[in-house]
């Protein structure tokens, strides 16, 4: 559990699905996801199978932000350890509409990537995101992540193939 001012990180629980499925239906806040509005059926599989990969050897840590104040759950954030050797970790966020702007994803993000330097002695952590989502783009600016490159056609979101654009942050910049 990560916790700060506003929010607090914690694992999924069997009982998420709803909440979750609140938040991943909306078209617009799946707009540039490579997945289609989320179902149901597709929240419980996907929590279903977070809570059967959890272990003490443990490298993917895909969490349930939650308000701090009434523990209402309002998006996820996660990281995952892709190159254990390399201490390289991927960074993911989805937040509830009604509450963009606020700035409540930067506030998670930090906390996890802290955790993924100090805890689990990461040395870089990088995201993808397509080069038209101007939201996911501010969060890694105000973050410190560096803009590093886009590639050309390499994912396919909605029935396009698009550009991804790639930040990253190191260990001693963080
Ligand atoms: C990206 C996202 C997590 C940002 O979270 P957040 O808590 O709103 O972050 P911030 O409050 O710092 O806002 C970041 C930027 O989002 C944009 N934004 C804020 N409110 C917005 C709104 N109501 N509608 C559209 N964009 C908005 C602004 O560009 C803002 O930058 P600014 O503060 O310089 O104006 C959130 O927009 C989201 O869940 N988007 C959909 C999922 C997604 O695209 N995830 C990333 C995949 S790589």
């Amino acid at each position: 559990m990560l916790k700060s001012e506003r929010l607090v990180l914690r694992d999924f629980e069997s009982h998420d699905g709803a909440a979750m499925l609140a938040v991943e239906s909306d078209q617009e806040t799946v707009r540039y996801q490579s997945f289609e509005p989320r179902t149901a059926g597709d929240c419980d599989t996907y929590i279903a199978r977070d809570l059967r990969g959890r272990g003490d050897d443990r490298t993917c840590f895909d969490l349930a932000v939650t308000l701090a104040e009434n523990g209402r759950f309002v998006g996820r954030v996660g990281l995952d350890i892709k190159l254990p050797e390399a201490s390289l970790g991927e960074l993911w966020f989805i937040l509830d509409r009604s509450l963009w702007g606020q700035g409540l994803m930067p506030e998670a993000v930090r906390l996890l990537v802290t955790f993924g330097f100090q805890e689990k002695g990461l040395h870089r952590v990088f995201l993808e995101c397509d080069p038209r989502n101007r939201g996911a783009i501010r969060l890694a600016e105000k973050l410190g992540f560096v803009r590093e490159g886009q590639l050309r056609a390499h994912a396919f979101i909605k029935g396009e193939s698009c550009d991804s654009l790639f930040f990253g942050v190191l260990a001693t910049e963080w």
